[in-house]
């Protein structure tokens, strides 16, 4: 396939192209939401996080924030590396309340944003030794020489785990376990399972910021990859899946329709869809047991008063 991309479209657009003609390939059409996040598509997923109807980022804060102290002794005196650092907001629950860290490693795969966000915690915490790494942190990756010497804790918020497939999360959780080693341990936010009402709410808002998040992938995929989506013609739908545990995510093409990308033509049928995420949700005892298939042994667990969502405490297992 390599042979007849456009040249001219640069690294890393190249890979973004391989992956949207692969995608729109497949008898159900799909894209990859790590694509959703261009600077736009961010500040889309900001607005998302304070709507009233999308609980999961709130209800994490509220628990991080409620057993701070606790946690924060856990970690104490450890490496505290974050998967998918982002902006490095949620961290600041447990840096506040630690009384010392041995060194704190935001791991991200945006270079600029993850450079700009150490800097601040720099500033905002001057005592503290920043060591940022530029990688994707869904692949096994080096860390800091800096990490050599003391326990390691790992610290992955958001419920992005939710984002991957069960597999996918299960081997996130294994290259993690591997990574923070003997002694090592996991704070990680997973979103539970609920009243499929919740579920769809969240993922359907009513100011329409999660169609337009949805949505802006085509918006990208035009600018970036020179394709024609008429944006119009397709729709944003969310549905909660109970036999597969998970919140799907389609655009639907509300008109029979051709799509060109890098010269290639695309069918869509009229409510053909594609499908461009799955948020998975967990019991506590399916991620417990996903966790130990890990090799993670679970040791606390927190949730909000509505059991909207849970905070675990892994230790690698011995
Ligand atoms: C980033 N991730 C955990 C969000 C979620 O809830 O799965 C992405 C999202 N998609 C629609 N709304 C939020």
């Amino acid at each position: 396939m390599n042979n007849q991309l456009d040249k001219s479209i640069a690294l890393p657009n190249r890979e973004f192209l391989e992956d949207v003609l692969e995608g729109l390939s497949q008898d159900q059409k799909r894209l990859a939401p790590k694509y959703f996040y261009d600077a736009h598509g961010s500040a889309l997923f900001d607005r998302i996080c304070n709507l009233q109807e999308y609980y999961p980022t709130r209800t994490e804060v509220s628990v991080l924030q409620d057993r701070s102290k606790e946690i924060a002794q856990l970690v104490d005196g450890r490496h505290l590396i974050e998967f998918g650092s982002g902006s490095s907001t949620k961290i600041r629950i447990l840096l506040d309340a630690a009384d010392g860290l041995a060194s704190y490693v935001p791991v991200d795969i945006s270079r600029d944003h993850l450079f700009a966000a150490a800097k601040t915690i720099e500033m905002d915490y001057p005592d503290l030794d920043v060591v940022p790494v530029c990688a994707d942190f869904t692949r096994s990756f080096e860390l800091p020489d800096v990490v050599d010497e003391g326990d390691k804790a790992g610290f992955f918020p958001g419920s992005t785990i939710g984002n991957f497939s069960r597999p996918e999360a299960k081997n996130f959780l294994s290259m993690a376990a591997d990574m923070l080693g003997d002694g090592g341990s996991l704070v990680i936010g997973v979103d539970l399972k609920k009243d499929p009402e919740i579920l769809n709410a969240a993922y359907n808002d009513s100011q329409g910021v999660t169609a337009e998040f949805n949505l802006n992938l085509l918006t990208r995929i035009n600018r970036e990859l020179g394709a024609n989506f008429k944006i119009d013609s397709f729709e944003h739908n969310a549905l909660y899946n109970a036999d597969k545990g998970r919140v799907e995510m389609h655009l639907v093409s509300t008109l029979d329709q051709n799509v060109t990308v890098n010269g290639q033509d695309f069918q869509f049928a009229h409510d053909e869809t594609i499908h461009t995420e799955n948020s998975h949700k967990y019991d506590i005892d399916e991620f417990h047991h996903m966790g130990r298939d890990a090799g993670f042994t679970p040791q606390h667990t927190w949730t909000d008063p509505n059991d909207l969502f849970s905070v675990h405490y892994l230790r690698v297992a011995a």
